[in-house]
């Protein structure tokens, strides 16, 4: 089969690698991918939100199969686009893309089903919100609806900082039209935790459980990024919480897409608060997680195309997932400045050092344009996350351990880190 990953982060190369070793797929391409996708698959310029261009190509090369890795062209209706083609398509259409490109749709869809999450209000007058200031307490939780690149949320820790940031939100327009509504929520305590999920449309699967670590800093300081590195599995699920989810939230969630008319096929990502009052819902993303997917596809046994195919077609509950027992650790290798701005094009060093079992997704990078002296184009930054060191053991200690003793060969001017990830401490 031939098939076209579209999107260019360490979360398609994670899909990109674990579908080259499908005995069933001849060819692969990405569109637009990146200088380490380009290992398992022809990269092709084309931009993930370039949906004509994107179908015209998948027609033109006889695509079996696109799976969409990115949010926005989901949002946009690329899975609609292309299945009008008759090319079958692995991700939700546009009107399930709703479930994350608006946070009131998902609010409404949560409460409607009785699904537990945060108490909320929505606003689109300014004025309105100003007067509403603190109607949950501190810290006030803002979200602007629409996709903000996963800098749409503000927790203020006073009435001074909402108006501030009501004022960026509704006033400046900081997120552009992504801001134009507003959902106020309760501010939830516990300990975060995410779930990936395969959908068909009939049932919900999730996939094994991963710990991301959002803040840029050790010890969980400092701002939020798309996420800084994973383990796998987390080890905040236990047996009983896992049956907690699944009676209060997945089995009420496929329900109520069914009974909305909603045909998810693709992957859910669940975003959990496990508190006091048991898990709540904080967020669904309607894609694979960067960077969870890294360390989950990398315990899975089982043949990805197997699977997609099977989201694809509905038929997901004869499918058995088989995941490794080893554990997973993930570190994520920044630019210098990120989450902020970062520099691009400095020249990454030290890749073929790398144990040969130790996995170095590419998140942000590309080829240099002029060779070295050994005749190779150089691998150059060019993102703010740039590099994910993927690293399996018997134990979390041994995947840690080895994850770390190979960051150490990878080389760039200003590359930053987190020196915790996996460490127990986290739980
Ligand atoms: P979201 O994009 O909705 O996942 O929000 C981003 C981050 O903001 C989450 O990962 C949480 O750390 C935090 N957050 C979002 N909603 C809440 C809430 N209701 N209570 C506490 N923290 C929240
Ligand atoms: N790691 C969080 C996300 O993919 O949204």
């Amino acid at each position: 089969m031939k098939i076209l990953i579209v999107g260019n982060g360490g979360r398609e190369h994670a899909i990109a690698w674990k579908l080259s070793q499908s005995p069933r797929v001849t060819k692969l391409y990405c569109a637009p991918g990146n200088a380490g996708i380009a290992k398992q698959a022809e990269c092709v310029d084309i931009k993930a939100e370039d949906i004509n261009n994107i179908c015209r190509f998948a027609k033109e090369k006889n695509i079996d199969m696109v799976v969409v890795g990115p949010e926005v062209p989901l949002s946009m209706g690329i899975v609609d686009a292309l299945e009008k083609e008759g090319i079958q398509t692995f991700g939700p259409n546009k009107k399930c893309a709703q479930l994350e490109g608006s946070k009131a749709f998902t609010k409404a869809f949560l409460a409607r089903h009785n699904i537990p999450t945060a108490g909320y209000r929505e606003f689109t007058d300014k004025e309105e919100l100003k007067k509403a200031v603190g109607i949950f307490g501190y810290p006030m939780v803002l979200k602007a609806d629409g996709l903000a690149a996963g800098k749409g949320v503000v927790i203020a820790e006073t009435e001074t900082e909402a108006l501030k940031a009501i004022e960026e939100m509704m006033g400046d327009k900081i997120f552009g039209s992504a801001g134009e509504k507003i959902v106020v929520e309760e501010f939830l305590t516990g300990i975060e935790a995410s779930m990936l999920c395969f959908v068909d449309g009939n049932v919900i699967v999730p996939m094994e459980s991963a710990q991301d670590y959002k803040r840029i800093f050790d010890g969980d300081k400092g701002p939020n990024t798309g996420g800084m590195g994973t383990y796998s599995p987390s080890l905040i699920f236990t047996e009983e919480l896992a049956d907690q989810i699944r009676e209060k939230i997945l089995e009420p969630t496929i329900k109520g897409f069914q009974k909305d008319g909603l045909d998810f096929k693709g992957v859910l990502f669940i975003g959990l608060m496990i508190g006091e009052n048991g898990p709540k819902v904080i967020e669904f993303n309607n894609r694979f997680g960067d960077p969870e997917t890294q360390s989950v596809l990398s315990r899975l046994d089982s043949d990805l195309l197997d699977i997609f195919e099977a989201v694809i077609h509905g038929t997901l509950s004869e499918q058995k997932i088989k995941w490794s027992d080893h554990k997973a650790v993930c570190v994520v290798l920044a630019s210098e400045g990120y989450p902020g701005n970062y520099p691009k094009g400095r020249v990454i060093s030290g890749l073929g050092h790398v144990d040969k079992d130790v996995i170095v997704f590419h998140a942000g990078t590309k080829f240099g344009t002029e060779t070295d002296e050994k005749g190779q184009l150089p691998i150059l930054t060019n993102g703010g996350r740039v590099l994910g060191v993927t690293a399996t053991g018997i134990t979390h200690e041994e995947a840690r351990k080895k994850a770390f003793s190979n960051v150490e060969k990878i080389i760039f001017e200003g590359m930053q880190y987190r020196k915790d990830i996996g460490s127990i401490v986290k739980k």
